[in-house]
């Protein structure tokens, strides 16, 4: 539908941008920083593009007055960032350690000082290395009394002056890459254990959105989730199923276990014919239907396609998550799968990522009829070969292109009835790329570092820095 005049962006939007403790921070031992799983995982050989790890990042540790001040004079109104577990309590579980808590503390602050809204995720991805060893991290029910433990200092600290919080970020993502593709630690191929990790990460969820409720009254909290809806390749019925079937695997797994408080049927039968579907025990689903979301936080960069498998039933089927990485299901015997599909009707970038904001429109609007939820865009970016030409000049166009595509998108939505509350861009800074080095830049702000050689670190404004500029202070209005 095309409208004749777009609705406005609410007045309170939250313009933001987005980050991670381990892709900015840097200073990873310091102040009685513990070590966490990636602290281990980049420095095995091999991991990683040219080995490069989080050690010193892009120093955001030592210079977060510095991109604050920066952040200010783009006008954001928003800041999302982690905040590192193993800071808080360096084993994951038993003394808090003060000097984690003053550094967020300070940021913190210095945010509110510069009237930009903290946006704080509580877990993204950086498990304290201890609870990996003692129990298996998210293998262990244990670790619900933990992270629990880790929120409540920090809901009990911080609460009375950060309104918006995020409980994990792209839960779909890491246990995926965890524990199906083996390429984020604890890098196991096993999908049974990954369901079963799966679900007690999903009740290590509700729980600490049940404690928010407590000790943050009049907050909002919401899970990150990687989202892109599923097209079918074609109409041929037999694409179409296979599409619903992709999205019951990769988007209603976990969505509607935050929001509906249960698992899709089809996908949970689907696994409990394989075998490897999670045990559940009493009590559990009580919690997941107790306890929902403030909003759903979206992490959006691309959509997929699928085609229906010709060896559904027979053999083995291949399926992709949104990540653009592939999986496969094997031998099930099982029919209705899917297999990937390349969308004609959309270009890619670099990376091979479709560039697709209609299909964040469909997204929007879809999770809106499925959840009637308030939605956050907790990140939307590319991620680049971005260069450094002479005079200081980052001549990132593609990135005003793609961003503003999207932005547009959402305006289309918000006219559409979707009940958005804000949109963070990938990243302010750029930032470490977790397995790609620093070649892949998303930021407003350029670093001047590479794998090799950290340099100065210098932050340069690229010219996108100026164009969101002027979104914010047009509050949409001029894109
Ligand atoms: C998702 C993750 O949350 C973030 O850490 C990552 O760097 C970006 N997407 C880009 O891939």
């Amino acid at each position: 539908m095309i409208y004749e005049k777009l609705d406005k962006f609410r007045d309170d939007f939250l313009w933001g941008s987005a980050s991670a403790a381990y892709q900015v921070e840097g200073a990873w031992d310091k102040d009685g920083k513990g070590e966490s799983v990636w602290d281990v995982y980049t420095k095995l050989p091999g991991t990683t593009f040219k080995n490069t790890n989080g050690d010193v990042a892009v120093d955001h540790y030592n210079r977060y007055k510095e991109d604050v001040a920066l952040m200010a004079e783009m006008g954001l109104k928003a800041y999302r960032f982690s905040i590192a577990w193993t800071r808080i309590y360096p084993d994951g579980k038993s003394e808090v350690n003060e000097e984690g808590l003053k550094f967020y503390e300070n940021l913190i602050d210095e945010l509110i000082a510069n009237d930009i809204k903290p946006v704080i995720t509580l877990y993204h991805w950086d498990l304290p290395k201890h609870l990996q060893d003692l129990y298996g991290g998210w293998e262990s029910r244990e670790i619900i009394h933990d992270f629990n433990k880790y929120c409540v200092t920090l809901f009990k600290r911080f609460g009375d002056k950060v309104k918006h919080w995020v409980s994990l970020n792209e839960q779909n993502i890491f246990m995926t890459l965890g524990y199906v593709t083996a390429m984020h630690p604890p890098a196991v191929k096993d999908q049974k254990r990954m369901l079963q990790a799966n679900h007690i990460a999903n009740l290590a969820n509700a729980t600490v959105i049940e404690s928010f409720k407590t000790y943050v009254p009049g907050g909002m909290i919401g899970p990150s989730f990687a989202f892109g809806p599923v097209y079918p390749f074609s109409c041929n019925p037999k694409d179409v199923l296979s599409a619903e079937n992709a999205e019951d695997l990769n988007c209603n797994w976990w969505l509607d276990v935050y929001c509906k408080g249960k698992y899709p049927a089809f996908a949970f039968k689907y696994y409990e014919r394989l075998g490897i579907a999670p045990v559940i025990e009493e009590g559990d689903l009580e919690l997941l239907e107790r306890v929902k979301p403030d909003f759903i936080g979206i992490n959006y960069y691309q959509t997929s396609t699928v085609a229906f498998n010709p060896l559904d039933g027979v053999g083995q089927s291949e399926g992709i998550n949104n990540t653009g990485k592939k999986g496969t299901a094997k031998e099930s015997g099982l029919p209705g799968v899917f297999k990937n599909a390349k969308n004609p009707h959309l270009e890619t970038t670099n990376w091979d990522w479709a560039i697709d904001p209609t299909g964040l429109r469909v997204g929007l609007r879809r999770l809106t009829s499925k959840y009637n939820l308030p939605i956050l865009i907790t990140e939307n970016g590319l991620g680049e070969f971005d260069k450094l030409e002479e005079n200081d000049v980052v001549d990132d166009a593609h990135r005003i292109d793609y961003l503003s595509a999207h932005v547009k998108a959402c305006k289309e939505a918000v006219s559409d009835g979707v009940d958005l509350l804000g949109y963070c861009t990938w990243s302010f800074t750029d930032l470490l790329s977790w397995l790609n080095g620093y070649q892949k830049r998303y930021g407003f702000v350029y670093i001047d570092r590479d794998e090799n050689d950290q340099k100065d670190l210098r932050r340069i404004k690229k010219n996108s820095f100026y164009w969101y500029k002027n979104v914010i202070s047009s509050n949409g209005e001029e894109l």
